[in-house]
């Protein structure tokens, strides 16, 4: 496995694959990796020839300096985790690589963003866009992987490709979870034994509130009791609990269309996402 930290090194590594007619996979990470990442290299792997895998802690799709200093990090145990897992070649270029002196060019994606995690972090999304375009147009790869848990990033990340006309397929990756059901995240690392216990709630809540919408109870009212469900379960905060139209994004009364229920709850400091197909 080929580690290297700049452009220069990026380009002269794929350049050489692609002149011997190799397929490029990405998997753009911000590091602390686990094993859901890891299946997310395992589902691209048998895709394309080779594997990238981008680890940059992107400081602009941080809303909050505390969020960002304590987001863990640990390139070299992400590295040797990394190794002997299919990877091809690990790019993790610097802040000052990523984002030079005099970087002034922002990407956003309007509608799609305006509400769910982007009402609740302000700037997020141009922060997620402006890297991801980046890493596409530096890696240029034949198929780009990006987790289902965040569901309404991996909606916003397909329309850009879409809308900039740049040649890679979007592979979404299903959540992977605990046996629990908690779904698998770098920030689950911050929950205190307590909230741990109360943190696989969330899916149990959702599940049934799924089956509940399938069965033809009426979603206003399911989203309002789900809200109530996880506060009464030990969660501090629910920033939302909705059923959405799986490709919109937009709000929805009835299952008539493919719909996704999505939620972000807090326990303490944390903000814990997911979301399940509807219908
Ligand atoms: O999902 C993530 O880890 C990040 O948002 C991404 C896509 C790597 C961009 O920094």
């Amino acid at each position: 496995m080929i580690v290297v930290r700049d452009l220069t090194d990026l380009r002269d590594r794929l350049g050489d694959w692609r002149a011997q007619g190799l397929t490029i996979g990405l998997v753009p990470t911000m590091g602390a990796l686990h094993a859901g990442h890891l299946s997310l290299i395992d589902i691209l792997r048998k895709r394309t020839d080779r594997v990238v895998v981008s680890i940059f802690l992107n400081p602009k799709q941080f809303d909050s300096d505390a969020d960002l200093e304590r987001y863990p990090r640990d390139l070299d145990s992400d590295v040797a985790q990394l190794a002997g897992q299919g990877t091809d070649l690990v790019y993790a270029p610097s802040a000052e690589e990523m984002y030079p002196q005099g970087f002034a060019t922002t990407v956003s994606v309007a509608g799609l963003t305006d509400s769910l995690e982007g009402a609740h972090r302000q700037g997020h999304f141009i922060g997620v866009a402006t890297v991801v375009a980046k890493l596409l147009i530096q890696c240029q790869p034949d198929a780009a992987l990006f987790g289902e848990k965040d569901y309404q990033q991996l909606a916003v990340l397909s329309r850009l490709v879409a809308d900039l006309d740049l040649p890679v397929e979007i592979v979404p990756g299903p959540i992977v979870r605990e046996a629990d059901g908690l779904a698998l995240s770098s920030r689950n690392a911050y929950l205190s034994a307590e909230e741990r216990q109360i943190a696989p709630k969330l899916y149990e809540t959702l599940i049934d509130l799924a089956a509940r919408a399938e069965a033809g109870e009426a979603l206003a009212g399911l989203e309002a009791e789900g809200a109530a469900t996880l506060l009464a379960a030990g969660f501090d905060h629910v920033d939302y609990l909705e059923f959405r139209d799986a490709d919109s994004l937009e709000p929805v009364a009835t299952l008539n269309q493919p719909t996704r229920l999505l939620a972000v709850a807090r326990l303490g400091e944390t903000r814990l996402l997911d979301n399940l197909p509807v219908g």
